[in-house]
């Protein structure tokens, strides 16, 4: 199993940057006493050359491909590609992710589209000074279920603005050791064939969205075409496990919000 975690802080040591370094330690842990190989890779994305998004459209229309910005932006797409577990880690910065972390997700937005991340788990993680880091995990989870991803959980941290490993392992060790049972056990499980009543429910909302399509000639549709998700019998992104009865009412609500959308 491959997990790549990216931390948006510029703080190579910082409070964020810890706590995924515990984090990956615990995972080791329980790898080790299951006796499996983990690889973990951390990547600091506020050292990437990432540029802001100057809103051309150009990757919706032709194709990422063709982004006018030339930076590190697929080089880390494709290491997304490969990993099987997916963690996102921000400090909150004004009540939300940092600008460097929402800088990222801008640029992904063409995968909102293109949902080519469908059945990867996901876990999110921010921590703050002192305040709630609810309104940073949900922006990140809103990006990574539009992306397809399945979200394992999140938590966060009140770290204040700065907190020693120790401390930090002190204070928060059964909060970390509870996050790496939960995704440990999410790897090593079935739980993303059993999407959510949410996810189900957006999936319908494209598929509509997508058949209504004015033009037929993006790579928006040829993905959605192409991958066999436009037949409305097909009701996510691959075969799942979830119940005829949350089936039918994500469908049936994702049908009327469609009208709102689309
Ligand atoms: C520009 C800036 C804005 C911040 N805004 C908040 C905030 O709104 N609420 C909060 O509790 N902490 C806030 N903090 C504190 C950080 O979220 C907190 O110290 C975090 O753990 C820093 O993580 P890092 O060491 O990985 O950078 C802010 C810090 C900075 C530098």
């Amino acid at each position: 199993m491959k997990i790549l975690a990216l931390v948006s802080s510029y703080r190579r040591k910082g409070n964020t940057a810890q706590v995924v370094g515990l984090l990956e330690a615990q995972m080791r842990v329980l790898a080790a006493q299951q006796d499996e190989a983990l690889e973990f890779e951390t990547v600091n994305l506020a050292r990437q050359d990432i540029q802001t998004c100057r809103g051309c459209r150009i990757c919706f229309n032709k194709g990422e491909a063709l982004c006018p910005l030339k930076d590190d932006l697929l080089a880390l797409k494709q290491k997304v590609e490969v990993a099987d577990v997916l963690i996102l880690a921000s400090p909150v910065y004004v009540d939300d992710v940092n600008g460097v972390m929402k800088n990222w997700i801008d640029r992904m937005a063409f995968v909102c589209h293109r949902p080519e991340f469908a059945g990867k788990l996901a876990f999110t993680m921010a921590t703050s000074g002192a305040s709630p880091t609810q309104h940073a995990t949900r922006t990140l989870n809103a990006a990574l279920q539009s992306w397809g991803f399945y979200i394992v959980g999140n938590t966060g941290f009140k770290t204040g603005a700065y907190m020693r490993q120790a401390a930090i392992g002190e204070k928060f060790q059964s909060k970390i050791e509870k996050a790496a049972r939960k995704l440990y056990s999410a790897m090593n499980g079935q739980r993303h064939q059993n999407p959510t009543f949410l996810a189900l429910m957006t999936f319908r909302i494209q598929q509509i969205g997508w058949n209504k399509a004015a033009r037929k000639d993006t790579p928006d549709y040829d993905y959605w075409h192409g991958n066999g998700w436009l037949n409305e019998r097909v009701e996510y992104f691959f075969p799942h496990q979830a119940g005829p009865v949350k089936v039918g009412a994500a469908r049936l609500v994702g049908s009327m919000l469609a009208g709102f959308f689309t």
